[in-house]
């Protein structure tokens, strides 16, 4: 097949930032969701080693008149984008107006998970367990005395650990008070406040469409790996900063070792999470238990991390690696399920 890889790099998110906001300067964790060209080449050379003709676009301001002018077969779509609410969508709709096939979610559908309260909210409606939360777009004292501590502070709208730092667990309304009005400022959206699910983690790879989804072998977390004094949570510092090649955390586990019932439990709350958010192709979807042991969804990636090598613990690939997998054979599945869903 003739595919075209559309990507968001590092470098061509700071190229794309440079030109439009010029002056402003950028958080430390501002590019963390940006694939870097090691994984890039890792992708356009597996798929070419599966036969394929793969050319990569990034997803700038030309990916049209690029795309218009290549036109793939399919589009394989890894852009996480720069711009707002919306950047996650910014392939998908380029995709859909020129009626080209691409992998993956939907505009609709990646715009709502980019936004974890929206996503929450459709969960909720169908009755799919997850943490109680406010969203703020000002900090408030009086909400936040009302809330049930252990909280969880976070952008609405990030992803790659983005502003969930070890300190972004609090403990009584104070603290929350004064993170709360720091990430507003920092992080310029609104800020989703959760009650902290204290059971275990998990990462749950899944693929495939309506009667096909299948769940992929679950990945578990475990902190017992990170400093002491750390919170218990997937931060910034354990994913970006603890996390080196020559120190790596062992933190992952896959398959998960879970009895029975949780591996159900896990699996059907995905399942209905994947079909009640219309997610398309592929997602990994992270879980978490509240302390009674109920699956509660915390947030969907329906643009999921795919670091080539092992030791870069990238959940979906680690999973599929576990399914029997290799890289290149995982790339080409969710290319052959996107493409069965176009009848191509
Ligand atoms: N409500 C919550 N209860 C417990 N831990 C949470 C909760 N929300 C987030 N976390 C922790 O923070 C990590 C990052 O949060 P998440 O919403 O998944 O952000 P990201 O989009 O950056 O992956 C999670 O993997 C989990 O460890
Ligand atoms: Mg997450």
């Amino acid at each position: 097949m003739k595919i075209t890889v559309a990507h968001s790099t590092k470098e061509g998110l700071k190229a794309e930032y440079l030109k439009h906001f010029s002056g402003k300067e950028a958080s430390e964790d501002f590019f963390a969701e940006g694939d870097s060209p090691e994984t890039i080449n890792a992708v356009l050379n597996a798929l070419r080693e599966k036969g394929h003709e793969v050319s990569g676009i990034e997803a700038d301001d030309e990916a049209l008149t690029k795309l218009e002018k290549n036109r793939p077969d399919i589009v394989f779509n890894v852009a996480e984008g720069l711009f707002g609410d919306f950047r996650e969508s910014y392939m998908p709709m380029i995709c859909e107006r020129l009626g080209l096939p691409y992998t993956g979610s939907g505009p609709v559908e990646l715009a709502v998970c980019l936004n974890k309260a929206r996503a929450k909210e459709i969960l909720s409606y169908y009755s799919v367990p997850n943490a109680s939360f406010k969203v703020f777009s000002s900090a408030d004292r009086r909400e936040l005395e009302g809330m049930k501590y252990p909280l969880i502070v976070k952008p609405v709208a990030e992803g790659s650990s983005k502003g969930v730092f070890d300190n972004s667990v609090v403990e009584n309304p104070e603290e929350a008070y004064k993170l709360v009005k720091e990430c507003l400022k920092k992080y310029n959206q609104q800020i989703i406040v959760e009650n902290f699910l204290e059971g275990d983690e998990f990462t749950v790879a899944v693929w495939g469409n309506g009667d096909e989804i299948e769940v992929l072998p679950i990945v578990s977390i475990n902190y017992d790996d990170l400093p002491e004094t750390a919170h218990k949570i997937y931060s910034y510092e354990a994913k970006w900063i603890w996390d080196t090649p020559e120190n790596p955390l062992d933190i992952f586990k896959c398959p998960a070792d879970i009895s029975s019932s949780t591996k159900k439990g896990i699996e059907e709350t995905v399942k209905k999470t994947y079909r009640v958010l219309g997610i398309r192709d592929w997602c990994r979807i992270d879980v978490r238990l509240d302390a009674k042991g109920v699956p509660h969804i915390i947030e969907l990636n329906p643009l999921p991390g795919i670091l080539p090598k092992p030791e870069d613990n990238s959940c979906f690939p680690k999973a599929a690696r576990t399914a029997g997998y290799s890289y290149g054979e995982m790339l080409n599945k969710i290319i052959s399920i996107a493409s069965r869903r176009y009848g191509i």
